[in-house]
């Protein structure tokens, strides 16, 4: 797909690997609009992309913004959706780890609702984590929920076809989604990526680059690529 004159709706769209996307896609001349809860995060926004504020949890909202915003070519979703429970399971506060799935319901709200409004050869991409398939401990909540949004999208890619979807699967991304500052910033991301081929955080520039490839390639539908600094194999 050449982006340039296409429509994409990112969700999460205004911070870290989502805003890169919209970064990169706004660059190629694509018509972004980005979407989040907090409209304080819209002014990370680049110039002439269009700022929509929406909970992926809310299903009447989201039905409603997809039909005003049709018709469009490209949905990118990186919303975190909510909280998310952290720690060894025989420790875990369940109802903490039940809203952990607010990811995947967000994302599979986007998908079932923003699917019927795109048009026939749009794409879709979606954001899980490296724990889906190599965890550490006390990473359930972040292995299972993105577990399940690989096995969804290998699901139901076949399903929307001609429509591709596809998932982004980031390692250890240096964005907004951590909160400590300075040296604990740095001292934070050498420990936990001393033992990966490309000991280093990535960057939402590279994750993005990911998600441009997987809307850009019309050959690839239903899969999910990597990158993780090789953490898959550390
Ligand atoms: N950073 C990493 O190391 C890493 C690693 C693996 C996977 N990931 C995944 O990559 C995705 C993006 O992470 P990030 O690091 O870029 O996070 P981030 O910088 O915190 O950005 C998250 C974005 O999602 C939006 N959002 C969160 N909940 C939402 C909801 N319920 N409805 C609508 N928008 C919502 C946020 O805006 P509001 O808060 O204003 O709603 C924000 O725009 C996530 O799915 C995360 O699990 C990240």
């Amino acid at each position: 797909m050449d982006v340039a004159g296409k429509k994409a709706l990112v969700f999460g769209g205004t911070s870290g690997i989502g805003l890169a996307a919209v970064e990169q896609l706004a660059a190629l001349g694509a018509s972004v609009v980005a979407m989040g809860r907090s409209p304080d995060k819209a002014d990370n926004l680049p110039a002439g992309v269009e700022f929509r504020q929406c909970d992926v949890r809310d299903r009447d909202a989201l039905t409603a913004l997809f039909e005003d915003c049709a018709p469009y070519d490209i949905l990118v979703t990186a919303a975190t959706g909510g909280a998310r429970a952290a720690g060894p399971f025989m420790e875990m506060d369940m109802d903490g780890y039940e809203a952990s799935f607010d990811k995947l319901w967000g994302y599979a709200n986007v998908v079932r609702f923003g699917t019927e409004h795109m048009s026939e050869n749009g794409t879709i991409v979606l954001v899980s984590g490296t724990p889906a398939r190599r965890a550490k401990p006390g990473q359930v909540s972040l292995s299972s929920v993105g577990g399940a949004i690989e096995a969804f999208a290998r699901t139901v890619a076949p399903e929307i076809a001609p429509r591709r979807l596809n998932v982004v699967s980031p390692g250890i991304i240096d964005t907004p989604m951590v909160a400590l500052q300075g040296k604990e910033r740095e001292e934070l991301y050498a420990k936990n990526t001393a033992t990966h081929s490309i000991p280093r955080a990535g960057t939402a520039e590279e994750v993005a680059q990911g998600i441009l490839f997987m809307i850009q390639n019309d050959f690839v539908t239903g899969t999910t690529i990597d990158v993780d600094g090789g953490w898959l194999l550390s």
